[in-house]
């Protein structure tokens, strides 16, 4: 049976998009089918796993995206785009940032992703599916929450990076004790680490502690800043090693 693993973290611009992407690109090489799923109307995952000759615009410009699974009657094959080898995508668009508005926060709207990977039988046809999520805490954000076996936190290495840490685990423990699910936090994964600044060891010292009061592991592979994949400069073909390391790390675990 499949894992739904997601990227969370309310706090913006702390890696959750990259992480996804490159984690994605490394199972998919080692041979696992993998579905990555945009749940961010910024679409930055889409971006980073499309080109654009994968994607089919209409003359309105607009082209299929996960809102259309939810509330039009397109079916899964006509949305999924197939980024790469063993690597389909769900794609985002900003139309995404109306879902708010189309629901009223009510229990089942907090489902709609949890139902549609049963729905659309998704476990079944992948080993990983793999879930952005955006900087929020709104139905967007519960709907990841609700639909995943388990959660990665990216934390950015900088001042002030702990701050909402410890808030984030409580949203997360908040719904495992609805009863309905059963989350588990994989756990926070150091990003943007500079190994020669003294500043990141001490900025790690203080999420390590952070994490010990929270409970939550913390990845031992960190993510160095990478002038490569700045600006989601990441590339279909060619992974980076830190990324590589932390797949290794994931699926030893
Ligand atoms: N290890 C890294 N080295 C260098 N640049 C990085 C690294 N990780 C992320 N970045 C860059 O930092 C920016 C923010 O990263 P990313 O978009 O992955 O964060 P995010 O948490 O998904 O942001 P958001 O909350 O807006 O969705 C991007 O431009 C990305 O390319
Ligand atoms: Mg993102």
């Amino acid at each position: 049976m499949s894992r739904v693993i997601s990227f969370c973290n309310q706090k913006g611009g702390v890696g959750k998009t990259t992480s996804c992407a490159n984690l994605g690109l490394c199972l998919s090489k080692k041979g696992y089918k993998v579905l990555c799923i945009d749940f961010d109307p910024q679409a930055n995952l889409t971006n980073c796993l499309t080109t654009e000759e994968m994607i089919e615009l209409d003359k309105n410009n607009h082209f299929n995206t996960i809102l259309d699974l939810f509330f039009t009657d397109k079916p899964f094959s006509k949305v999924v785009i197939h980024s790469k080898e063993n690597l389909d995508l769900l794609p985002a668009s900003l139309a995404l940032s109306k879902f708010n508005a189309f629901v009223k926060d009510s229990a089942d709207d907090r489902f709609k992703l949890r139902s549609l990977i049963k729905t659309a039988k998704l476990r079944e046809k992948y080993d990983y599916i793999l879930v952005d999520s955006c900087p929020t805490i709104d139905t967007l954000v519960f709907n990841v929450l609700f639909a995943s076996d388990e959660i990665i936190i990216p934390v950015k290495i900088s001042e002030f990076s702990y701050q909402g840490m410890l808030s984030f685990v409580s949203t997360i423990n908040a719904v495992n004790n609805t009863g309905i699910t059963d989350l588990t936090i994989k756990g926070f994964l150091i990003n943007q680490y500079e190994p020669r600044r003294t500043l990141d060891k001490e900025l790690e010292e203080k999420i390590n502690e952070v994490a010990k009061e929270a409970e939550v592991p913390v990845f031992k592979t960190k993510i160095r800043n990478l002038a490569e994949i700045e600006r989601f400069n990441i590339s279909l073909s060619d992974v980076n090693e830190d990324f590589k390391k932390f797949t290794e790390e994931f699926l030893s675990l």
